[in-house]
């Protein structure tokens, strides 16, 4: 059976720039991750625009991305370093040259170390550089980018700096600074979403915001589960709901007994219980259809998926996994959810932030050693998928 997608249904990939660019002067430069890389080079992008490019031109007709902060603007308030903005501009015209529209992503967990030392999202009075730098990027990037991500995954990112201690500036167990955080993000999206459409007034904005299926195994698992999906999924989607659009990622199904909140290094659990996983969390595919019909229930906005995937090595998991996903996809617009984009993560094999590299997302696989890009089985399957607009199941 053939699944046909939409006619006008957007399909594409997506990296980050600090996960595939040489690390610049932001907070995660050499860094230690948890599988011993050192987050310094990544995927030498940088260096290979152009072969990456042909390989994203394989993938679809839009490509999500966003531009290194702290390369462009060393210094607070500076105008944009012109050999930087004259890189990004030739690779963004080459993805134009091959019909790929772009998704253009301003804050992905990275900004520069200045920006950081000044308290970065804690503090309101910081938002100023950040519309400043929104304001270069419209001005150098505007014309190329069909669709606004103002901020990837909001929630994450306060939780992981704020809550868990995974990502600088490492902090744990600051609930408060964690939603003043997120409310700060929150205005400083309305200021730069009035910015753009300023400028180009019908290009769809939105976050990405990651969601997850929570599960408690027993009765305080619960409790911890409801808390927990509440303020992933609602409170910290509150100060971002002026937007055109939902952009959702989804990965994991996350249980808890009650404990840990981060399931990631419970590996041996999920295994003891029998719990469908990949390398990172629990595997929930049917989880996206939830979160589909949850969100367009209550916002009744269009929804993009602005990353989806499976942390694993083995690209014949990837493509079962890539069906399976697609099929809950697919299901869900025949129930009447506006979806109208599928965005998988990632093009490439990148640097997983402070897991490592050799935690991998990508269709086309990296050899870190090399550098070297291979299109592997999965990218072949995805590619057929875009092309052809569905697949047989
Ligand atoms: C992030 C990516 C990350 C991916 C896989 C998303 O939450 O936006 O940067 O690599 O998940 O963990």
């Amino acid at each position: 059976m053939f699944l046909a997608f939409p006619q006008q249904f957007v399909w594409g990939t997506s990296t980050a720039a600090a996960q595939v660019e040489t690390a610049g002067q932001h907070p995660w430069h050499g860094m230690s991750a948890l599988d011993g890389y050192r987050f310094e080079r990544t995927t030498d992008h940088e260096l290979r625009r152009a072969q990456d490019a042909e390989n994203i031109k394989k993938l679809g007709n839009i490509y999500r991305c966003g531009v290194d902060w702290s390369r462009l603007q060393p210094e607070p308030m500076a105008k944009f370093d012109p050999a930087v903005v004259a890189e990004y501009r030739t690779f963004f015209q080459q993805l134009a040259e091959g019909r790929v529209r772009l998704m253009l992503v301003l804050h992905h967990f990275c900004h520069p170390n200045w920006f950081e030392a000044m308290g970065a999202w804690t503090k309101e009075e910081n938002i100023p550089f950040f519309v400043n730098y929104t304001q270069q990027c419209i001005k150098h990037f505007g014309e190329f980018a069909a669709y606004w991500n103002t901020f990837n995954e909001p929630n994450v990112y306060a939780m992981n700096a704020y809550m868990l201690g995974n990502f600088p500036p490492f902090k744990k167990g600051r609930y408060f600074t964690a939603n003043r955080v997120l409310d700060n993000m929150g205005k400083a999206h309305e200021i730069a979403s009035l910015l753009i459409h300023e400028k180009f007034k019908d290009a769809p904005i939105g976050i990405s915001l990651n969601t997850a299926v929570f599960r408690g195994l027993n009765f305080p698992g619960k409790l911890v589960a409801a808390f927990v999906d509440w303020w992933f999924l609602s409170r910290a989607a509150r100060p971002f709901v002026k937007c055109d659009f939902w952009g959702i990622s989804y990965y994991a199904y996350m249980l808890f007994d009650p404990f840990p909140i981060d399931a990631i290094s419970r590996l041996e659990k999920l295994k003891r219980l029998a719990i469908p996983h990949d390398r990172m969390w629990g595997y929930l595919p049917e989880g996206l259809g939830i979160m589909l019909h949850r969100f367009y229930k209550k916002y009744k906005k269009p929804i993009l998926i602005t990353e989806n995937g499976i942390c694993t090595d083995d690209s014949e998991v990837r493509i079962e996994s890539l069906k399976s996903y697609l099929k809950v996809c697919h299901q869900a617009i025949e129930e009447g959810v506006d979806l109208q984009g599928y965005i998988h993560w990632s093009t490439w094999d990148n640097f997983e932030w402070h897991l490592g590299p050799t935690y991998r997302f990508g269709l086309i696989r990296v050899d870190f050693e090399t550098m070297e890009r291979t299109f592997t089985p999965a990218a072949e399957f995805y590619s057929r998928v875009t092309r052809e607009n569905g697949f047989d199941l």
